[in-house]
């Protein structure tokens, strides 16, 4: 059996390009509403492609995008295991990109192009080996959930799930949205971080003045916003100063925190990875604690002012902050806007703060039959023991599939950190696809005894 595996992922790998490439050369930046048909066409072409490998699929409406909603299914009386993937992507107008963003280029088995690892390859991944699973009779039934809206919170995920929910029959869900901690060292996930952004906007003026003319008596809107900023975060540190903002924070137990520390995550090779001058702490423990069991305040963008050739000596009329802040259990999303919306009133009345999206933490179980299944599987394709880890991004609709559906939510990705989520030239690797299809393909027959 474990021949025959391998022996599929290999003969598939030109099927997985084909589709990769499919659905990469499709803009689906949902960040972007200029790209509503691109990411419609996508959805269309999802189908497409579900149904030319046997399957059946469907469109699910909803207030935004629709959802994939794709199907293998052996009969009524089978077990059900649905995967998440997301096949919508973040924006690619870094100008380090070595070729067009949105063609996909294959080089030495490494598939580039933005949404290639975040999450269109795992996404085929799912589906090639999910099929291979099907045509070899396992007795299981598989469904597909892709959404469209991943990158922007799952604004409306929960309402197209609510309206087919009675149609996902399942005793468990598999998300391959993550990361692992090296090529080495397969992770699988049990927490994902919450997320509540923010706006602030300051208006001084309705014109910008003349610095000479007016500099020294006018308000400046850029350091009013930084003032604020930095009474909300201290910069060398990373600690929030915001009044109340860790009063609900459950911190990692020391038993998570020792699993953290042996998950094989070395902080040079972090360092070096991300290329980051330097990092807030060197000591692994308390790095980790903070990348995926901590809470943040990120400060993504600073607008105002003059940002042409050389200088312009005015004082800007307004300026703008975008921030975030990755929440923890049991921090509520809306408790902790009300507590930054408070504070920078008390510290200055004229700044606006608006809210952008709300996502809850989630945590998981790490133990039990589902989380013992995927290790053996992960051992019998792998040979090394994954590691049990939280995740210190988010996924909207993980809360509400455990919400709605109200199952074990298994999540383990193959992405690798040097694949670059988010980044320019984001790429995936064929080596990973292929170990993905044995992975999975050992965990749906743990997942037939389990059933039994
Ligand atoms: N796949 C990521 C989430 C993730 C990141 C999981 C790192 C594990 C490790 C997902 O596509 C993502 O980027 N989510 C966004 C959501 C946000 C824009 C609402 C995130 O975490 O920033
Ligand atoms: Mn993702
Ligand atoms: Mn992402």
């Amino acid at each position: 059996m474990t021949q025959d595996v391998r022996a599929y992922a290999e003969s598939q790998r030109a099927n997985f390009e084909r589709f990769l490439r499919e659905l990469v050369e499709i803009p689906t930046v949902s960040a972007d509403p200029a790209r509503k048909e691109d990411i419609r066409r996508c959805a269309e072409t999802a189908v497409r492609l579900i149904q030319s490998l046997g399957g059946q699929a469907s469109l699910w409406p909803t207030s935004g995008n629709p959802i994939v909603f794709g199907r293998f299914e052996r009969g009524p009386d089978y077990p059900g295991l649905a995967f998440y993937n997301h096949l919508d992507v973040q924006p690619a107008d870094e100008p380090e990109w070595a070729s067009d963003p949105f063609r996909l280029r294959i080089e030495d088995g490494r598939y580039i192009g933005r949404g290639a690892t975040d999450d269109k390859g795992p996404a085929v991944t799912c589906l090639l080996a999910a099929k291979y699973a099907y045509d070899r009779g396992l007795p299981l039934n598989f469904y597909f959930i892709w959404e469209l809206e991943e990158e922007i919170g799952s604004p409306n995920f929960e309402e197209g799930l609510r309206a087919h929910r009675s149609e996902v029959r399942v005793r468990s869900v598999f998300v391959s949205d993550s990361i692992w901690i090296s090529r080495d060292r397969p992770s699988v996930d049990y927490g994902l971080r919450g997320l509540q952004g923010a706006t602030l906007y300051l208006r001084t003026a309705d014109v910008d003045a003349h610095s000479g003319v007016t500099g020294g008596a006018a308000p400046n809107p850029i350091a009013e916003l930084c003032r604020i900023l930095m009474a909300c975060l201290d910069p060398v540190t990373g600690e929030v100063r915001i009044p109340h903002f860790y009063d609900d924070v459950v911190p990692p137990t020391e038993e998570e925190l020792d699993n953290f520390v042996a998950s094989g995550f070395d902080v040079e090779r972090f360092r070096k990875t991300y290329g980051f001058r330097w990092l807030r702490t060197e000591d692994p423990r308390e790095l980790l604690k903070r990348i995926w069991a901590w809470p943040t305040f990120e400060i993504h963008g600073i607008a105002g002012g003059y940002q042409g050739p050389g200088i312009k000596t005015v004082i800007p009329h307004w300026a703008e902050a975008k921030v975030s802040m990755r929440l923890v259990p049991n921090q509520v999303p809306e408790k902790v806007f009300q507590l930054l919306a408070d504070y920078v009133r008390q510290l200055n009345p004229l700044v606006e703060v608006r809210p952008h999206g709300s996502l809850a933490p989630y945590i998981g179980e790490f133990k039990g039959p589902h989380a013992d299944a995927l290790r053996r599987a992960v051992r019998r394709a792998l040979g090394v023991e994954p590691a049990f880890i939280r995740e210190g991004g988010s996924i909207g609709a993980v809360l509400t599939m455990k919400k709605l559906l109200d199952v074990p939510i298994l999540m383990m990705g193959l992405s690798l950190p040097e694949h670059g989520y988010h980044a320019p030239n984001e790429y995936f690797d064929w080596d990973q696809a292929r170990r993905g299809i044995e992975v999975f393909n050992y965990y749906f027959e743990e997942l037939v005894h389990l059933y039994r």
